[in-house]
């Protein structure tokens, strides 16, 4: 697993324009991005970080977006954008920022997402 912290604005640029939902990447102060040694665990490798980066951003009152991922077209041109070694997969994009506004969403009932013994 790899964190490559990128913060150059031309770097953010080359960042979002690679991807097909992240444009807002460019306008991030930094972008964090994941990558995995392909393994056969390597999603889980790089997902359990990219959670506890998103966790800690807002329990720093920083705003973040989890942006994918390694099932993109564009995913083996962030990792050489980024110069991550040959093996490696990219996993996700984090861009974290202050964030101008916080939009509530309402959240499904517990009941309809917590199944007790069965399904
Ligand atoms: C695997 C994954 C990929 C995502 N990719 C993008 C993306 O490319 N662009 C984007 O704006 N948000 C992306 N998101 C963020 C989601 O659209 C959504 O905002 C976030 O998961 C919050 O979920 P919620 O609306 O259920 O609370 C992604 C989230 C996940 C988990």
């Amino acid at each position: 697993m790899g964190i490559c912290r990128c913060y150059e604005p031309g770097m953010l640029r080359s960042i979002a324009t690679t991807t097909d939902f992240g444009g807002f990447i460019a306008d991030a102060p930094v972008c964090i991005v994941v990558i995995s040694r392909d393994t056969k665990y390597y999603l889980e490798d790089g997902s359990a970080p990219t959670e506890n980066i998103l966790l800690a951003a807002r329990a720093h009152g920083l705003g973040s977006c989890w942006v994918a991922g390694d099932k993109k077209p564009y995913a083996a041109d962030i990792c050489r954008l980024v110069g991550a070694p040959p093996g490696y997969k990219l996993v996700s994009l984090i861009p974290i920022g202050y964030p101008t506004e916080s939009p509530e969403k309402s959240k499904r009932p517990l009941s309809d997402v917590l199944h007790w013994e069965k399904y």
